[in-house]
């Protein structure tokens, strides 16, 4: 097992993220022996507790744990692995204690000094625990190593994003931050790299010349749920659009790396996000962005309450749960391309999809025969149902030359007894083995950030900015439509 004996202490441990991800990530990396032998983990936080009240809440009776009794003892021995530090009132306080008590562990349980310190806090205690960690010399690498693998959001704008960079950076080395995007531990996430990288009949084709549009959604049939008051401070463009779907537009418009080493790839990722076209004229943001927010309807036959009525969100709201946003990118490759990238809480299912459009034939011979209506399409199925599809024409058996749609669909199923990882159980092996190709680097956050800041200030204070509603269950407001109705509208997802 190559992965180093480690301790992990996470910040913020009393809260949902803890519950919901990171001790069953673990768990199940635990399960499946991934992890070493000495592998340890910390909670801290600033609820009273200790360690059994911890490990009964988080392992023993964590219902994102499967609690058979098959599985009793090795949640028995894995919560053994499991303590808890409760920090007093404030994360703004003497780390002395939690440092003895991490060099007691370390003592303990030999995890040869490597400590990995997960903030999974509010982003503005983020400065504050580096702050006082480097004050009691926790961030200091000698033998060992100290990293910190930080949650989202990233800031709230670009200033924002810088100052969190600033402030971190004052206390550690950019080498020792690992900035989570879980959507880049997704397994066909990562599969963009592979497609086009590994296979010599994609990536000719991937450029201007023979690629019409690229179409991305990520829907959700869920509301916001109990997290209402989160996401009015955040709505749909920074919670989903400015990670997670640009971290996907990344990897669709990268240049190819010159090898996989963590920087090579980072690089090219940085490059693509600084040549996304940034939209500053109040006319342009007006056409090309669309803003919605979900009313009461019906979805997957239940009845859903708007936006509004949610737990914790202001019934005046104009946050939006739906944005589209067509867009260019400035560069050799991509130069004219049209983008349109939707995301949305409240659609008819949950889906996530990456549609290349190619260009129809520059001379169609068989025009008037169906062809021109269906352009050949390159879908990438992030969830669910991951896979692939291609759609090609092919001739109607008979006289003449009809022309009709075929598919050649993969599956990832189609690979047999695989298991698939979940997004935090491998970005969290990465970070233990010190892999970074799956964490965003500050300038690729910042350049992300850079091309969102006049949206996000256009929807604050443009003039003409309107928050169009939806009716939950449906595909989003009509104005969307429009936005890309010249380039044959968006792809039905559920169509195959
Ligand atoms: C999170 C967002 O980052 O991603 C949520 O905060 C969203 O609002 C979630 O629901 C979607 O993740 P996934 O993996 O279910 O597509």
């Amino acid at each position: 097992n190559k992965i180093p004996n480690q301790l992990l202490v996470i910040f913020g441990a009393s809260g949902d993220l803890t519950e919901r991800k990171l001790i069953p990530a673990l768990f199940n990396l635990f399960q499946g022996k991934h992890l070493s032998p000495r592998f340890t983990v910390l909670g801290v936080s600033r609820s009273t507790g200790d360690d059994a009240s911890f490990r009964e809440r988080m392992v023993l009776k964590n219902k994102f744990i499967p609690q058979t009794i098959g599985n009793f003892g090795l949640r028995k021995e894995f919560s053994e692995r499991v303590f808890y530090h409760d920090l007093g009132d404030s994360y703004d306080t003497d780390y002395g204690p939690l440092k003895d008590r991490i060099l007691a562990l370390d003592a303990d349980q030999g995890v040869a000094g490597n400590v990995i310190f997960y903030f999974s806090t509010p982003p503005s205690l983020y400065g504050t625990i580096a702050k006082n960690l480097h004050a009691r010399g926790l961030l200091e690498e000698l033998d060992s190593y100290r990293r910190l693998i930080v949650e989202k959001p990233f800031g709230y704008d670009l200033e924002s994003a810088r100052e969190l960079n600033r402030e971190l950076q004052q206390y550690c080395e950019e080498s020792q931050i690992y900035r989570i995007d879980h959507y880049l531990g997704k397994e066909t996430v990562q599969n963009l790299l592979v497609t086009r990288f590994a296979n010599s009949i994609f990536e000719p084709l991937w450029n201007r010349n023979y690629i019409r549009h690229v179409e991305i959604t990520n829907a959700e049939s869920e509301g916001v749920g109990k997290r209402g008051g989160y996401y009015e401070r955040s709505g749909a463009l920074r919670d989903m659009f400015q990670n997670h779907l640009l971290q996907i537009v990344s990897l669709v418009v990268m240049e190819p790396p010159i090898g996989p080493q963590p920087e090579e790839i980072r690089n090219e990722k940085v490059k693509a996000l600084k040549s996304l076209r940034v939209m500053t004229d109040p006319k342009v943001l007006f056409s090309h962005t669309i803003r919605g927010q979900y009313l009461a309807g019906s979805c997957n036959g239940e009845q859903a309450v708007g936006y509004r009525e949610e737990e914790g969100v202001d019934p005046q709201s104009t946050t939006e749960t739906y944005a589209a946003i067509k867009f260019y990118v400035d560069n050799w490759r991509w130069s004219g391309v049209p983008f349109y990238v939707r995301t949305a809480k409240r659609m008819p299912t949950k889906v996530t999809e990456v549609v290349i459009h190619f260009k129809t034939p520059h001379h169609q011979i068989f025009r008037g025969s169906g062809m021109e209506q269906y352009d050949n399409k390159l879908i990438i199925r992030i969830q669910p149902n991951e896979g692939m599809a291609i759609k090609f024409g092919v001739k109607v058996p008979g006289q003449g030359f009809e022309v009709a749609r075929a598919n050649l669909d993969f599956y990832y199923s189609d690979l047999g007894q695989v298991t698939v990882m979940e997004p935090y159980e491998r970005l969290l092996l990465d970070a233990m083995n010190g892999d970074a190709t799956l964490y965003a680097r500050a300038d690729e956050v910042e350049a992300a950030w850079k091309f969102v800041d006049p949206i996000l200030k256009y929807w604050q204070h443009g003039e003409d900015v309107v928050t169009y509603g939806y009716s939950s269950g449906m595909w989003g407001p009509k104005n969307a439509d429009e936005l890309i109705e010249g380039d044959f509208g968006w792809r039905n997802p559920g169509e195959h």
